[in-house]
């Protein structure tokens, strides 16, 4: 049997992803932030004929406790995918910094350093056929390297663009590394919950995302691709920042200091 783990299987794209894995007989990992919030989840899982899930208490925001969900999992099952969905969205006040307990902004700690660290400390629990796909965004803004945190003039939308594009430097630099990750924009303003609190109008459906996550996560066509960036479908140039060779050094130097 299949395992994957999916962030953020709560709400929105997240949901949609675990539930057409467990329509696939796919047994699922759910790192959640309590047991209660994933209760619905689960069950609606388990009406689709898939094993219990497991679900591991985690707060995304939290370095510390996403490396003991990593060693859980890890200790617990070999994975053929891990999707990591879970992020911030711009919020509803953009205006309003926030940040994790350890001071890092909360965009870049739960959007970037988080997925970063999870595909890390899970590549060695992948089968060898095993797949790390992160949701990144079309919305990608260039980083600013002397403010990586995001101390100065802050704008929470500019903070979730920076962040995906700190992703995808993540994933090409975790990719020389020989980790099988991939990034993908799965469609635009879907209707979830992070669209609605920044007031967009909506434009695409779940199953669009659900469609384009999953196709980078199990097409055997991409068996071997790693590093690369997808527009939904197509293989796609993220932001040119992201070429740049010393920007990713800085960008990766400043993930690993939070992540270890
Ligand atoms: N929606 C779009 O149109 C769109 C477009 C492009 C890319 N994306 C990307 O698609 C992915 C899913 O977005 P979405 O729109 O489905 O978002 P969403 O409905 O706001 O869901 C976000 C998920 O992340 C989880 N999460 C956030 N912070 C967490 C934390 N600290 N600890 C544990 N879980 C946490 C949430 O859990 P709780 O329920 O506990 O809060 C929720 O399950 C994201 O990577 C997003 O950037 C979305």
């Amino acid at each position: 049997m299949n395992t994957a783990v999916v962030t953020g299987a709560t709400s929105g794209l997240g949901r949609e992803i675990a539930l057409d894995l467990a329509r696939r007989g796919w047994s699922l990992v759910l790192p959640v932030r309590t047991a209660e919030r994933a209760q619905d989840v689960v069950a609606a899982a388990r009406r689709l004929g898939a094993p219990a899930p497991l679900v591991v208490e985690c707060d995304l925001s939290d370095h510390t406790a996403v490396r003991q969900m990593c060693l859980t999992v890890a200790g617990e099952r070999r994975l053929d995918l891990v999707v990591n969905n879970a992020a911030v969205g711009g919020g509803v006040d953009p205006t309003s910094r926030e940040t994790n307990t350890a001071g890092v902004e909360l965009r870049m700690a739960v959007n970037a350093v988080t997925p970063h660290l999870i595909a890390r400390e899970l590549s060695g629990a992948l089968t060898p056929a095993g797949r790390i796909v992160q949701v990144g965004s079309m919305g990608q803004l260039p980083l600013d390297l002397d403010d990586l945190n995001h101390e100065r003039d802050y704008d929470g939308i500019r903070a979730y663009c920076r962040s995906k594009v700190a992703l995808v430097m993540s994933a090409i630099e975790l990719a020389r590394d020989g980790v099988p990750v991939n990034v993908v924009h799965p469609a635009r303003e879907m209707p979830t919950r992070m669209v609605s609190e920044g007031g967009f109008p909506v434009a695409s459906t779940l199953d669009d995302g659900t469609l384009a996550v999953l196709r980078v996560a199990l097409d055997s066509e991409l068996a071997g691709v790693r590093g690369a960036y997808f527009h939904r479908f197509d293989r796609a140039e993220p932001h040119e920042q992201t070429a740049d060779t010393h920007a990713r050094a800085r960008v990766l130097a400043w993930i690993e200091d939070r992540a270890s």
